[in-house]
């Protein structure tokens, strides 16, 4: 591509409130460039596209990332105090407790215990009309992770707890009364959490030693003293959530199937086109659409001039269907990662770089793992589609097929 001179854009809030994935796309395809300057919610701000601007972005002697994040994402999805606003060491030690509960054997345990609550649910689904797979695989995962991370789920509290975590993340990017939902739903997770933290240190509840409760309970801050429960709380929401998200992905994988069955046979029977289907809908379809950082120190890249304290935003769903990186970046082609993921800032759905070191998502190889056992066992159930709207709502943050995906799983009698 042309590195065009870049051009200003008006103010783009509410362009981003209404097409949040698309609209920075268009504004690099007008300007023939992968660095432009906008206003958005009246700063000035650099976005950027692509594989090198990744690398730029994810230099953290040019951008950092405190107190970059805006308070609505911090009173919602994100929490106050956790990990993504930290900077330097304090990130990097902070980081290193996500990254010790990632271990191969960790992982494949979730997904057993996926698998495990999968299999119940299905006994469940088999009794019912249809089921909305969105809402159904929330309960689930919810299930699934809890079990795994060493917090205690009450029955009586279930239904409560599901839909407080899935407000974090399916709320948040709302406005007006959604949003206003999932910031209460935030105090009552952290609230809950706090609660297990605080039965942790106490000594009435004895989570095993791998857990994430048990890794966030005895964590230490800066100073060596034990972390502030309620900070100890958003850590331990920064696993939980984002697991409980993983719906948002497993609808795509399901909606991928129906659309490319060919490509899903052949992901049912090889491991390595499993790999490479569910790694090309993490690339496809929208989820994540940018990250955002600060200028720390100045520099200029692509005639661009980066001011000390200047918002920088890094398009992740722009950069994963960036035409200088992938040959038809709108087609559905599971080929193309047949021989492996590629470098760490080419597909970049989960953040760019390296997860121990910056701030790339730790949890890829949960959802990885997530994805293609739900391959699998969308693979084996019996299940039709009723008539509905599969197309997918671009306006809504997540964005999702408009009917969240539909399916009649009722047994019928032999
Ligand atoms: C960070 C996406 C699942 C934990 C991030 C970032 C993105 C992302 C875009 C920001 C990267 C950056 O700031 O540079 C996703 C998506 C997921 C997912 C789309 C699918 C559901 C998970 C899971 C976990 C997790 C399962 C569980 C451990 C985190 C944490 C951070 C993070 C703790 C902050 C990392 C840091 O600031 O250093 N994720 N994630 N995520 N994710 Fe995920």
């Amino acid at each position: 591509m042309a590195h065009r001179s870049t051009q200003r854009h008006a103010d783009q809030t509410f362009a981003l409130l209404t097409d949040p994935y698309r609209r920075i796309s268009r504004l690099f395809e007008q300007a023939g460039a992968d660095a432009i300057e906008t206003r958005l919610a009246l700063k000035e701000t650099a976005c950027l596209r692509g594989r090198e601007a990744a690398q730029v972005f994810y230099d953290e002697t040019r951008i950092s990332r405190a107190g970059a994040m805006p308070a609505p994402v911090r009173r919602t999805l994100l929490g106050e105090g956790g990990v993504q606003g930290l900077d330097g060491e304090a990130h990097r030690a902070r980081k290193r407790v996500f990254i010790a509960l990632m271990s191969p054997e960790r992982i494949a345990r979730l997904g057993d215990l996926f698998e495990a609550e999968w299999r119940r649910a299905a006994v469940e689904w088999a009794g019912q009309e249809e089921i909305v797979l969105y809402d159904a695989l929330q309960p689930v995962l919810t299930r699934a992770v809890c079990r795994w991370a060493g917090v205690p789920l009450n029955p009586d509290d279930e239904a409560k707890r599901v839909s407080h975590l899935r407000a974090l993340f399916d709320a948040a990017g709302s406005r007006g009364p959604r949003h206003l939902w999932s910031r209460y739903a935030r105090r009552r997770v952290d609230a809950w959490l706090a609660s297990i933290i605080e039965g942790i240190r106490a000594g009435r509840l004895a989570p095993d030693p791998d857990t994430a409760a048990y890794a966030w309970a005895w964590a230490s801050a800066d100073d060596g003293e034990p972390l502030a429960a309620r900070t100890a709380a958003v850590e331990l929401a920064n696993v939980l959530r984002p697991t409980v998200a993983t719906s948002v992905y497993i609808v795509f994988v399901a909606h991928a199937m129906q659309a490319h069955p060919a490509a899903a046979r052949l992901a049912t029977a090889d491991a390595g086109r499993r790999r490479a289907f569910v790694q090309e809908v993490r690339r496809l379809y929208p989820f994540f659409p940018a990250v955002i950082g600060r200028v720390r120190a100045p520099f200029r890249w692509r005639n661009l001039d980066f001011p000390v304290g200047r918002q920088v935003i890094l398009d992740l769903y722009g950069s994963n269907h960036d035409p200088a990186v992938w040959t038809d970046p709108d087609e559905f082609r599971p080929e193309r990662f047949i021989d492996g993921s590629g470098d760490a800032f080419g597909l970049i759905p989960q953040g760019g770089g390296n997860a121990l070191t910056g701030h790339r998502c730790p949890g890829e190889s949960i959802v990885v793992e997530l994805m293609e056992r739900a391959l699998g066992m969308l693979a084996g159930l019996n299940y039709r589609l009723p008539a509905q709207d599969l197309e997918i709502d671009f306006r809504r943050l997540p964005a999702l097929p408009r009917s969240g995906f539909r399916m009649m799983t009722r047994r019928t009698s032999p």
